[in-house]
C-alpha cells in the first residue's frame, strides 16, 4: 500500500521546480495526478514523466489568475475522477524590488498569482471536498512569509497571506473533514532563484545550518507526508522546510 493510493491530487505550478518534484512523488506514492501550469510543454512532460512512474496523470494549461480556467479545470477533474482529494497551492512568483522601487505592476503581478490565485483553486475545489467529506489543502507559503526579506515587499505580503488562507481555512473546512496545511521552505534549488547572483546564493548557504540550499524533492516528501493519512491530525499548521535557516 502506497502512501497516496486512490488519492486525486491537484498540483499548481507543476511544470518545473517543486511542483514538478511535487507531481513526481505523488505519483510514485500512487496518486493520481493533475498537473496543472502556464507551460505547455511543461505540463506535457511533467504528465509523461508521471505515467512513466506507473502513475494516471492529465495535464492542464492553467493560469491561476484566471478564475473561468480554473473552474473549468476542476470541473473537467471533478467529472473524469468523480473526486478531488489534494490540492497543493504551489504556483507563485517573485518580482522583486525595494519599496522605493516597486512598481504597481510588481505588486499586482505577484499578489495576484500568489494570493488571488491561491483563493481562486481553494474556492474552486472547497464545494466538491465539502460534498466527499473530507480533502486536503496544501499552501505553498515560504520563510519569507514568516521574517520577510530586503527586496520583497510584495512576495512578502504574499506568503505571509497565504499563512492567513491556511489558518482561517483550517478553523471553517476541519468540521467539514478537510485539513489545511502551509510549507514554508527556505532557499531551495529551483529555477525561481535562477536571477539570483552567485554570490547572494553562498551567502545563503552560510546561513543554513546544513550549509546548502534545499532539494525540491525535500519539499515534495513534506507535501507528501502532509496529503496522505499520516498527517490525519495536522491542521492549520505551517511547517518550515529550511534546514534550520531561522534558528
Ligand atoms: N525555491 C525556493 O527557494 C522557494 C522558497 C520558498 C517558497 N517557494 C515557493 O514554492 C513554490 C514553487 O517554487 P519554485 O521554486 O518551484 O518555483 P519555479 O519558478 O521553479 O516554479 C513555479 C511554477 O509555477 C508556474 N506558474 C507561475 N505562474 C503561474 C500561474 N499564474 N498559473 C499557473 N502556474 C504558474 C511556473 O510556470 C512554474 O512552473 C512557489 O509558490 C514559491 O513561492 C519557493
Amino acid at each position: 500500500m502506497k502512501r497516496l493510493d486512490g488519492k486525486v491530487c491537484l498540483i499548481t505550478g507543476a511544470a518545473q521546480g517543486i511542483g514538478l518534484a511535487t507531481a513526481l512523488k505523488f505519483a510514485r506514492e500512487g496518486a493520481s495526478v493533475v498537473v496543472c501550469d502556464v507551460q505547455q510543454a511543461g505540463v506535457d512532460a511533467a504528465v509523461a514523466q508521471c505515467e512513466a512512474l506507473g502513475a494516471t496523470a492529465t495535464g492542464f494549461v492553467i493560469d491561476v489568475t484566471q478564475r473561468e480556467m480554473v473552474d473549468a479545470v476542476v470541473a473537467q477533474v471533478t467529472a473524469r475522477f468523480g473526486r478531488i482529494d489534494v490540492l497543493v497551492n504551489n504556483a507563485g512568483i517573485t518580482q522583486d524590488a525595494r519599496l522605493q522601487k516597486m512598481t504597481l505592476e510588481q505588486f499586482d503581478r505577484v499578489i495576484d498569482v500568489n494570493l488571488r490565485g491561491v483563493f481562486h483553486c481553494a474556492q474552486a475545489v472547497v464545494n466538491t471536498m465539502t460534498a466527499q467529506g473530507s480533502g486536503v489543502i496544501l499552501n505553498a507559503s515560504s520563510v519569507v512569509g514568516i521574517y520577510g526579506n530586503f527586496g520583497q515587499t510584495n512576495y512578502a505580503a504574499s506568503k505571509f497571506g497565504v499563512i492567513g488562507f491556511t489558518k482561517t481555512w483550517s478553523r471553517e473546512l476541519g468540521p467539514k473533514g478537510i485539513r489545511v496545511n502551509a510549507v514554508a521552505p527556505g532557499f531551495i534549488a529551483t529555477p525561481i532563484l535562477s536571477t539570483i547572483p552567485d554570490k547572494v546564493i553562498t551567502e545563503m548557504e552560510q546561513r543554513v545550518p546544513l550549509g546548502r540550499l534545499g532539494q525540491p524533492e525535500e519539499i515534495a516528501n513534506v507535501y507528501a507526508f502532509l496529503a496522505s493519512d499520516e498527517a490525519s491530525y495536522i491542521n492549520g499548521t505551517v511547517i518550515e522546510v529550511s534546514g534550520g535557516m531561522s534558528v
